[in-house]
């Protein structure tokens, strides 16, 4: 299964913090927004990773993470000219799958929880078809919105309704076979004139090949997609990391602990941000 994290889009909604810099570059507390979503990746045992932004911001994403040796993964990149939807990064990315599985992450969402690998991990092991995830909120309005039957069987899929069927919202963090090239391909634009992921799914619905599995109430879905949000979403990673110690999205902690580095290659990426708490715990999870 090959990895997608899609980085782009303007971040109007963040105005004016996203003027000059992208969003997924912004910091939740210790570390750049896109951390998170490519630890979900690695927790999944993803090694194979491509990074869509715009051309633009695409630069600073190679800066910080390079080619991903240094985490023992391969990162590539690729531009999206405009933000013509999240279903665009299965075209962008035709080449990058091959005839692999893909998981897209979108670049600010943010999850965190104890059950997060075994669930990440059961979806990668997906053979054919989709494997859309649930999260409960108490405003779907601004989400694409899952109604399901007791048995878990999907019954509609829509985006952003004004009047949604359930308070079970889709997180940005979607599994899929490798017809998801062909489906992108020939989906129509929406109203907005976007490739919506939600006409991806309901396309996988359409053919009984969509599978929902809820995040439950052990794992925390965050919102970075308002000020507030993303100040609620670094005094979390800050309350959980200072009560119990452990960090929440350390890239360099997960990969060494998937296997993908060593002792040695993890202290000496600890040792570089030494000044740094972030660096201090590095080194110390060696010793
Ligand atoms: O966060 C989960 C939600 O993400 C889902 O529940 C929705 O079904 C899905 O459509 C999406 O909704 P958003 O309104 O949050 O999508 P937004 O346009 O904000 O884009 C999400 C991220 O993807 C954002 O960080 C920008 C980036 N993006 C977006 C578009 C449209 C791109 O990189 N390229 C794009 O073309």
């Amino acid at each position: 299964m090959k990895g997608i994290i899609l980085a782009g889009g303007k971040g109007t909604r963040l105005y004016p913090m996203t003027k000059v810099i992208s969003k997924q570059l912004l910091p939740i507390y210790d570390k750049p927004m896109i951390y998170y979503p490519l630890s979900v990746l690695l927790l999944a045992g993803i090694k194979e990773i491509l990074i869509i932004s715009t051309e633009e911001d695409l630069p600073m994403y190679q800066k910080l993470l390079g080619d991903g040796s240094r985490l023992g993964i391969s990162i590539s990149y690729e531009v999206q000219k405009q933000p013509r939807g999240l279903a665009e990064a299965f075209i962008i990315g035709e080449k990058f799958i091959g005839d692999d599985n893909v998981c897209l992450v979108l670049g600010d969402n943010v999850f965190y929880g104890s059950t997060l690998q075994e669930k990440v991990v059961a979806a990668s092991s997906l053979e054919s078809g989709a494997i859309i995830f649930g999260s409960l909120v108490e405003d779907p309005t601004q989400f694409g919105v899952v109604e399901f039957d007791e048995d878990f069987n999907a019954l509609s899929l829509e985006e952003k309704p004004t009047k949604p069927k359930s308070n079970w919202a889709v997180p940005g963090l979607y599994f899929y076979d490798n017809e998801v090239i062909e489906i992108a391909k020939t989906i129509c634009p929406s109203a907005r004139g976007e490739l919506e992921i939600t006409a991806v799914n309901n396309e996988y619905l359409k053919r009984k090949k969509l599978k929902i599995i809820t995040l439950g109430r052990g794992i925390a879905w965050l919102d970075t997609g308002t000020a507030k949000g993303l100040s609620q979403a670094g005094a979390f990673v800050q309350t959980i990391q200072e009560r119990q110690g452990y960090y929440i999205s350390c890239i360099e902690e997960i990969a060494w602990r998937q296997g993908f580095i060593d002792d040695e290659q993890l202290f000496n990426l600890g040792r570089e941000l030494q000044m740094t708490e972030y660096g201090k715990y590095i080194m110390s999870l060696v010793k």
